[in-house]
């Protein structure tokens, strides 16, 4: 998006801005765009001063507290300036506005003149399932206001979807972004590589926000999704500004880096509170870069590289996949072991990490990290992973591996035995013996050619099949034991569909 589209936007929805436009004098405006030292797409933000530089966006936060009762957050991007914020929240059970508790903030990226600031409201005590109003007052005038729909309820028929590789600015993405908000899903799950090209947070408010978190749907724009729907973060490779392959995140060498653990709130019940050290990424710069980063993360870097939660009568373990993670790690496998044990009251349990483990494709054909954690997955009962990575659509039959070491070698791979269920068939068949891997990684990157991935499939047969020709994502529908898995096209075509079944 060019500046010109993103002042553009901002103006749409924003009549404070008309008034307070008047009180600014340009040159005021000017002097404070001129040393602003920040990158292109994070100017086009303050100049014009905007009253938000990313739009109000709902955030799973802490989630399911009972049954019955659920907390989120919201969220949104200011200046660090003297305005005063406050937000109001109806509920389906209220009979009024109540004001949300005090806000926190967290100052993103400081700059001579200006900071990013994020602001976070808690919403707590929302009605499972229910749709709710809220609206954000800035020194007491409304600036914003919309409707979302909390976490479902356990026993609550629910559809979500689940698409990948994301933020590329192309027009891919805001087509996926106008089908997605077609669909009205309750959440929507994004299997790593959230942005391009490194996850910086002036990434994100180039090539994110101003898409998925548009003011109105419009197939050149994008579409208002954020703010109405819960998305479910996962952590892939592009989202650690790794410039360098296996070598530390470099603060100095791109300070708003790591906007991962900045700019959303997941349940913090993974098992790293340690700020380095193994199955951590590592991280470099100088003493000011790293505390600066470490504070604005809090205790999200990096516990929400790992985390699960609940949604209706599904459980999701959602889990990092990068360079520097170990699965054959006891404490790691441990983990996943305990969680997936604790939820035995789940219909449907699901994993989600970024590198699949088993995909067949030109560029990742031999990362096969992941395999090493299949074995807890599929004896702590999980039915689908849903992965990302390969810019394209693979479903693989049901299918058990077994590690022949537990060891990765050198060049990436994962020795073991592969057995297939091949009379799974959706229809006559439809209780699969193994875990379905689906690779959902066509959410708005770059395409895979198809050529090179039928090359490529020949090489594997674990797969049923890859469509690598469209942008595509995953539709996904629950009712108590029925599961109905649709993938679908940028175009609205349905490309692949099977279905799942429980007693
Ligand atoms: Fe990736």
């Amino acid at each position: 998006m060019n500046r010109q589209n993103i002042r553009k936007n901002t103006k749409q929805n924003s009549g404070v801005f008309r008034k307070r436009r008047l009180v600014f004098p340009l040159a005021f405006v000017t002097a404070i765009a001129a040393a602003c030292s920040v990158s292109q797409e994070i100017k086009a933000y303050f100049t014009p001063p905007e009253i938000f530089i990313a739009k109000p966006y709902i955030q799973l936060g802490q989630g399911r507290v009972d049954n019955s009762t659920v907390s989120h957050d919201i969220l949104f991007l200011a200046r660090n300036d003297k305005h005063e914020w406050e937000l109001e929240y109806k509920s389906a059970t209220s009979k009024g506005w109540k004001k949300a508790g005090p806000y926190v903030k967290r100052i993103l990226e400081e700059q001579p003149l200006e900071a990013v600031t994020l602001f976070s409201f808690t919403i707590p005590g929302l009605p499972a399932g229910k749709s709710f109003s809220y609206r954000i007052f800035r020194d007491g005038l409304e600036t914003f206001s919309t409707t979302a729909k909390a976490q479902v309820a356990f026993d609550q028929p629910f559809k979500f979807i689940v698409a990948g590789d994301l933020g590329a600015g192309s027009h891919g993405q805001r087509r996926i972004a106008q089908r997605i908000y077609s669909e009205a899903p309750d959440m929507w799950v994004m299997p790593g590589d959230l942005v391009y090209n490194m996850g910086l947070l002036s990434d994100y408010l180039a090539r994110f926000f101003p898409i998925f978190n548009a003011d109105e749907a419009k197939e050149a724009v994008g579409a208002p999704i954020m703010r109405s729907t819960l998305c479910i973060p996962v952590i892939g490779n592009h989202d650690i500004a790794q410039s360098i392959m296996l070598s530390p995140t470099n603060l100095n060498r791109m300070h708003d880096a790591m906007a991962f653990f900045q700019v959303w709130s997941a349940p913090l019940n993974g098992p790293l509170s340690r700020t380095e050290g193994p199955n951590v990424c590592p991280l470099a710069g100088s003493a000011s870069r790293l505390s600066a980063f470490t504070q604005s993360a809090g205790k999200r870097f990096p516990q929400m590289a790992n985390y699960s939660f609940d949604f209706g009568n599904t459980h999701w373990i959602v889990l990092d996949g990068n360079y520097y993670m170990d699965w054959s790690s006891p404490e790691m496998r441990k983990w996943v072991s305990d969680d997936l044990a604790k939820a035995s009251s789940a219909k449907w349990k699901f994993a989600t990490f970024h590198q699949p483990a088993f995909s067949t494709d030109l560029y990742h054909l031999k990362e096969q990290r992941m395999r090493l954690i299949v074995d807890e997955l599929e004896k702590g009962g999980v039915d689908i992973v849903f992965a990302g990575h390969a810019h394209n659509y693979q479903r693989s039959f049901p299918l058990h591996f077994k590690p022949s070491t537990g060891k990765m070698n050198s060049d990436g791979t994962v020795d073991g035995t592969i057995t297939l269920d091949k009379n799974y068939d959706s229809t006559t068949n439809t209780k699969p013996n193994g875990i379905i891997h689906i690779v959902t990684g066509a959410g708005g990157a770059r395409l895979y050619s198809p050529t090179d991935s039928k090359e490529i499939v020949r090489m594997g047969d674990f797969l049923l099949k890859t469509i690598s020709d469209c942008h595509s994502y995953t539709m996904c529908k629950v009712d108590g034991g029925n599961l109905s898995i649709t993938q679908i096209s940028d175009a609205g075509k349905v490309i692949d569909k099977f279905a799942l079944r429980k007693d």
